[in-house]
C-alpha cells in the first residue's frame, strides 16, 4: 500500500496549491547497474570520461551476481517497477544481460535499455525482439563524424546507424521494442540539435533530447520558482552492482549509500532511515543537510507538457524534449514512464 509521509505547500513549477509527497511501496522504477565498465570512454560521461579520477579504477570491471539480481526482480515484480538495466555503464557489456532481461520480462516488468549501440548483433538484436523488451534507445549525440568524435570519443557513426537499422529490420512487423535514438546537449553538439531531429525523425519511434549534467547540477536547464523536494526520491530507486543503492541515478560512484538491498532488502531500503531522512529534509527545505542534492536543479525537471506538432507528440520537461511519432505511438505501454497519469493523451493517440 502507498505511505503518505507529508504534506506541504507548493507555488511552483505547477506542482499545485498543496501537495503531498507519497511513497509507494515499492520504487516505480528501478535502475540496476549490471557491469561498471564501457567500451567508450564520452568526455561528458561523469563516470567513464573521468580517465584520471582514481575513483574509476577502483570502480571498473565488477558484475552484479545473477542470483542476487534475480532476488530483486522476484521481490519488487509484484509492483511491476520499469527496470533499466544501468546506470553510468553500458548494458550491452554484461555478461549475464540475456539471462537477467529474460528474467524481468518473465516477471512481467517493462524494461527499457540505453546503448550506445556499438555491440548490438543480429543475434542479440532477435534476442531482444523475442523477449519483447519494451524500449532501446541509441546513443548517438551527434550527426557528423567531427562531433561524434568531440561528444563520444569515436568516428563509427556509420556502425550506430546500421544497428539502428539493425533493430528496426530485425523488429520487423513485431510491435515490440520501442526503437528511439538519444542526443545529450552540449557546446561541442548543440549546432547539430536540429539536424538530428530532422535526420532520425522519420526513421524511429521517438528521438530524446537531454540536457546535460556538469558539475552537479543542469546548467541547460533555467529553473524557476521554489524548490520543493525532489521527485526521484519518491520514485525510482537506483542499484549498483554490489547491491547499495544511491540517493538517485546522479550518483555514479555510488558514494551516498543508503542501505543494501542484498543485504536488506528492497522495500526496507526503500522505506529506510536513510532515505526516509533525505526525503524528510527535502519536504522541510533543508538543502544544506543533503549535500548531495544542495546545487543539484535535476528535482525541477520531472514535469512534462505535451503538444501535437506536426507527425509528433512532443513532450517536454526541462531536462528532456521527446518526440514521438504518432504514427509509431501503439507501441508505447503506461508502464515505460513513471508517472503514466500525465501520459493521457500518449493513449489516446495510440488507440486511434
Ligand atoms: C550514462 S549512458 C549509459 C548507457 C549507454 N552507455 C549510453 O551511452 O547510452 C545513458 C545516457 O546518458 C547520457 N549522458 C552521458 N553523460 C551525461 C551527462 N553528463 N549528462 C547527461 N546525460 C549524459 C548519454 O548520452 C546516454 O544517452
Ligand atoms: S557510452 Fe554511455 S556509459 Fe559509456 S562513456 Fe559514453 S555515456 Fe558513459
Ligand atoms: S535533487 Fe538531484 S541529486 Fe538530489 S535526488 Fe534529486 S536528482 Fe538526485
Amino acid at each position: 500500500m502507498d505511505q503518505k509521509v507529508a504534506s506541504m505547500s507548493q507555488d511552483t513549477n505547477g506542482a499545485g496549491a498543496s501537495e503531498t509527497w507519497v511513497v509507494p511501496e515499492f520504487p516505480r522504477r528501478v535502475l540496476m547497474d549490471l557491469r561498471t565498465d564501457c567500451n567508450l570512454k564520452c568526455p561528458m560521461c561523469i563516470v567513464h570520461g573521468s580517465t584520471e579520477d582514481p575513483k574509476l579504477k577502483a570502480f571498473l570491471r565488477r558484475s552484479v551476481p545473477l542470483d542476487k539480481a534475480k532476488k530483486v526482480l522476484d521481490e519488487v515484480m509484484a509492483a511491476r517497477p520499469m527496470l533499466q538495466p544501468n546506470l553510468w555503464s553500458e548494458p550491452l557489456l554484461a555478461k549475464d544481460l540475456r539471462p537477467y532481461l529474460q528474467s524481468a520480462k518473465e516477471r512481467g516488468l517493462a524494461v527499457a535499455i540505453n546503448t550506445n549501440g556499438l555491440l548490438l548483433r543480429e543475434e542479440l538484436a532477435r534476442f531482444l525482439v523475442d523477449i519483447k523488451l519494451d524500449s532501446i534507445s541509441i546513443s548517438i549525440d551527434a550527426t557528423t563524424v567531427e562531433t561524434l568524435d568531440k561528444v563520444r570519443g569515436i568516428t563509427k557513426l556509420e556502425k550506430i546507424h546500421n544497428a539502428v537499422a539493425l533493430m528496426i529490420r530485425v523488429r520487423g512487423e513485431n510491435p515490440l521494442p520501442r526503437i528511439g535514438v538519444s542526443f545529450t546537449v552540449q557546446d561541442t553538439n548543440k549546432h547539430e540539435r536540429d539536424s538530428f531531429v530532422a535526420y532520425w525523425a522519420d526513421k524511429v519511434d521517438f528521438v530524446r533530447i537531454g540536457e546535460l549534467f556538469v558539475d552537479g547540477r543542469f546548467p541547460g536547464m533555467k529553473v524557476d520558482g521554489e524548490r520543493r523536494p525532489c521527485p526521484s526520491l519518491y520514485t525510482t530507486l537506483a542499484l549498483h552492482v554490489n547491491g547499495n543503492a544511491s540517493i538517485c541515478c546522479l550518483d555514479g560512484f555510488g558514494e551516498t549509500n543508503v542501505g543494501n538491498v542484498f543485504e536488506r532488502g528492497v522495500a526496507d531500503v526503500w522505506h529506510g532511515p536513510e532515505l526516509t531522512e533525505i526525503r524528510q529534509h527535502h519536504e522541510n527545505g533543508e538543502w544544506d543537510k543533503v549535500p548531495f542534492c544542495k546545487s543539484c536543479d535535476r528535482w525541477a525537471s520531472y514535469d512534462y507538457e505535451e503538444a501535437i506538432e506536426g507527425e509528433f507528440l512532443v513532450r517536454r520537461s526541462l531536462e528532456y524534449t521527446y518526440y514521438n511519432r504518432i504514427d509509431r505511438l501503439k507501441n508505447w505501454t503506461p508502464d515505460l514512464v513513471v508517472d503514466a497519469d500525465a501520459m493521457a493523451s500518449v493513449r489516446e493517440l495510440a488507440a486511434e
